[in-house]
């Protein structure tokens, strides 16, 4: 029998990302799969007498950062985190598409306030050119208009729909998500503007502003990237 000591990539850039984070920090806690290995390693340092405020993006971090003794904190109490990590669905040139859990609205503000903003994610997500579906957060008053300003920009938009719920996914901020896909995106600043601009939409998932990028292998190593 084979023993398997096969390393996860998400794990091995999650938990490599949360070794940025030292005393007295506070760090913005993203959503999803990869980050929940950073926050569970940050949870162990924390056991070891590591002193960190948590500003979580979404009820899935705050959960799991409560679960593993990480100390909470706002954005109104702490303005600016020292850093933020967080997953990504796909990430080139240090621009990323975020929101395929629902959360990306959170992670912009927590990514946009915090001084670094590092994204942890596997080598399948990384792209030449991003082409992934981005996630808009949209006020269910709007979903009609929003998918309208789309198609007018070209895309597609399909509203996002429950597993082990029925009828579409809501966010924790209690509004629809429409998947809008654009084909590859060759100028994401462009598009991030336009869709700033579409009436209805709270936040959509394009991010370009990363400063760091881990990027898990499957060998177990971990490609660092800096902006
Ligand atoms: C949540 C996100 C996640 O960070 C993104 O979907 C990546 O998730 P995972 O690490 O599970 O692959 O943007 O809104």
């Amino acid at each position: 029998m084979k023993s398997s000591t096969k390393i996860n990539p998400k794990q091995a850039a999650g938990e490599l990302a949360a070794q940025l984070v030292k005393n007295n920090m506070v760090a913005g806690l993203g959503t999803g799969s990869t980050t929940a290995y950073a926050i569970k390693e940050l949870g162990k340092r924390v056991a070891s007498g590591l002193k960190i405020l948590g500003v979580p993006t979404s009820y899935q971090s705050a959960f799991l950062a409560a679960e593993n003794g990480i100390q909470l904190t706002t954005l109104d109490e702490h303005p600016v985190p020292d850093i933020a990590i967080d997953g990504a669905d796909q990430v080139a040139n240090f621009a990323a598409i975020k929101g395929g859990g629902a959360a990306h609205t959170r992670e912009k503000i927590v990514a946009q306030s915090a001084k670094k903003f590092v994204v942890v994610a596997d080598e399948s997500k990384v792209a030449e050119v991003l082409n992934h579906p981005v996630p808009l957060e949209v006020l269910p008053f709007a979903r009609k208009l929003v998918a309208k300003q789309v198609a007018e920009l070209g895309g597609k938009a399909v509203v996002r729909m429950g597993i082990n719920k029925d009828g579409p996914v809501i966010s924790d901020n209690g509004n629809f998500i429409l998947d809008a896909d654009f084909g590859e995106i060759k100028d994401p600043e462009s598009l991030d503007k336009e869709l700033s601009q579409c009436t209805g939409i709270v936040e959509h998932g394009i991010f370009t502003k990363v400063d760091v990028v881990y990027i898990g292998k499957k060998d177990g190593s971990v490609e660092i990237m800096e902006s």
